[in-house]
């Protein structure tokens, strides 16, 4: 395919729509050395499992291919028929994984509006009801995204107070970690910050936000919540079987420095995307810049207009708020061409 495939158009539309990060391309090739055990029993799949545990502490860690993969089989592993998940109503597992979660872990969700993405004590401890009824649902876990689909963080105080929330009540913390190396760079604390020193139990990792190829983990806190974990990411076709190729991506990417230069990288250029779109007259920021995401209000004629120049997803049609993602890919005159673009635009309107 030609390069104008990767037209500028989409530049901001999801960091998914950026490429494979050289790194990660490298760590496949160099795998690619004749014959290796398959299924995980390879020597790139034990080496991430060591890696993971230096950033992550004592923790149980299985690749897996994505995201959406990651998050229902974790949930399916530890949960029971009849138990749910409280999650904010604009979780990803809520709104984006079309019924997975309901559908292949069985579980109901109980989804929680919130004014920024982010689940607090006070707003969970409102869906902590009905225990030993036997006629509702029992809540089992509770799931925050970090970074939050709305581009905010959780601070480790905040993670830690929803842990404890949730312990007292017999439930355990999920953390969606599509984003938690953006959420880490952020905050500028380590990844073992936000999951295992604040109480969470259930991580899913991302790694394909940060350039690798289909790459993500399930990790498990508590080892001890692993127990059926093996059967529950084949039955939910999670299980890799050349997993050597995704090991070593995630390696590429822990090993060293490499998620941190990539998520700071995303991080600075939405920083620079939100400094400067908050300084265009008659533009607000929806919510505050804290990863890699930038959420603007902007009139509906601007949002047609600036359509036709780029690619980008309408958030909340009705507010006319819209998303842009920055990416490792994204550059400083990618992130100026589109400022200028929108001041053109809402010049004109
Ligand atoms: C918060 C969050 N969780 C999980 C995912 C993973 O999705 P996928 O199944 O596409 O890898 C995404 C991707 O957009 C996401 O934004």
């Amino acid at each position: 395919m030609s390069s104008a495939a990767a037209a500028p158009l989409t530049l901001f539309a999801s960091d998914n729509y950026a490429g494979v990060h050289p790194a990660a391309l490298q760590a496949i090739a160099a795998a690619n050395e004749g014959w290796a055990p398959a299924y995980g029993d390879d020597p790139w799949t034990a080496a991430l499992r060591s890696q993971l545990r230096e950033l992550l502490g004592d923790v149980e860690p299985y690749p897996v291919f994505n995201g959406t993969g990651g998050n229902v089989t974790v949930l399916s592993a530890v949960l029971r028929p009849y138990e749910a998940v409280i999650c904010p109503e604009t979780a990803h597992i809520n709104v984006d994984e079309c019924g997975a979660p309901e559908r292949i872990a069985g579980a109901k969700l109980v989804d929680v509006p919130t004014p920024d993405g982010k689940l607090t004590p006070e707003l969970l401890r409102s869906r902590l009801v009905g225990f030993g009824d036997q006629h509702h649902v029992q809540a089992k876990v509770v799931s925050i995204s970090q970074s939050t689909e709305l581009g905010t963080v959780y601070s480790p105080d905040e993670t830690a107070a929803l842990a404890e929330t949730a312990h007292l009540a017999g439930l355990y913390l999920h953390v969606d970690g599509a984003r938690l190396v953006n959420a880490a760079e952020g905050l500028g604390v380590s990844l073992r910050a936000i999951t295992t020193d604040a109480g969470a139990d259930l991580l899913t990792l991302g790694g394909t936000k940060s350039g690798l190829l289909g790459a993500e983990a399930a990790v498990f806190l508590r080892p001890d919540l692993a127990a059926g974990y093996l059967y529950a990411r084949k039955q939910g076709m999670q299980l890799a079987s050349k997993m050597r190729f995704i090991s070593a991506q995630l390696l590429s990417l822990f090993e060293g420095d490499l998620w941190r230069e990539t998520a700071g990288h995303a991080n600075d250029m939405a920083r620079r995307l939100g400094d400067a779109v908050a300084a265009v007259p008659g533009v607000r920021l929806a919510y505050p810049v804290e990863a890699n995401a930038v959420f603007a209000a902007l009139p509906a004629v601007v949002i047609e207009r600036l359509h036709e120049r780029y690619h980008f997803y309408v958030w909340d049609e009705a507010a006319g708020v819209v998303r842009w993602m920055c990416s490792w890919q994204t550059t400083p005159g990618d992130v100026d061409a589109l400022v200028a673009a929108l001041r053109e635009v809402m010049a004109a309107a």
